[in-house]
């Protein structure tokens, strides 16, 4: 069984999403892996996702109402398989905790499964409004997808 980890900044809006959007697609097509996710910052830990966040992926049928924030730790990298990061900034901060080449090799920019080597950042939508929570959940539907029929096909 797969273990993946999704991990932005403050765990209250890209990486929740993420997790919640592949949990679903895990579910649609009777996949079984476990779906965690975390940030790099210590900002919001034990919060519920933001409620823009939560709002957003309600409109879409999915329920990120109770996932409560947590800060990236070492042993992550011992418990998952896969980490799936927002953006430049963040892999930087995971990466700067790996131990060895095990474990850079499981950090990836997650929409570098969308668009291939092109090392793309899902924009903080944090100080903006709507729009950019719209465009996030677009973005990560996209690479669930994609990483979803990935492990089934393994
Ligand atoms: P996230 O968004 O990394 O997608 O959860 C942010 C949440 C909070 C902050 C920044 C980004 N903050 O600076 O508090």
């Amino acid at each position: 069984m797969q273990n993946i980890l999704m991990v932005c900044l403050g765990n209250i809006c890209r990486s929740p999403l993420a997790e919640g959007i592949l949990r679903e697609k895990a579910k649609q097509i009777d996949l079984e892996i476990t779906i965690d996710s975390a940030g790099t910052s210590n900002y919001h830990i034990s919060q519920h996702p933001d409620s823009r966040t939560v709002e957003n992926a309600k409109r879409h049928n999915i329920d990120i109402s109770k996932l409560k924030a947590r800060q990236f730790v070492v042993s992550d990298y011992d418990k998952f398989d896969s980490i799936f990061v927002m953006d430049s900034s963040n892999y930087a901060d995971v990466i700067s905790l790996a131990r060895n080449e095990d474990d850079k090799q499981k950090v990836e920019l997650i929409l570098n499964r969308v668009y291939p080597n092109s090392n793309m950042s899902v924009p903080d939508p944090y100080y903006g409004g709507e729009q950019g929570f719209e465009n996030v959940f677009i973005l990560l539907d996209n690479a669930c997808s994609i990483i979803a029929n990935s492990i089934q096909k393994n």
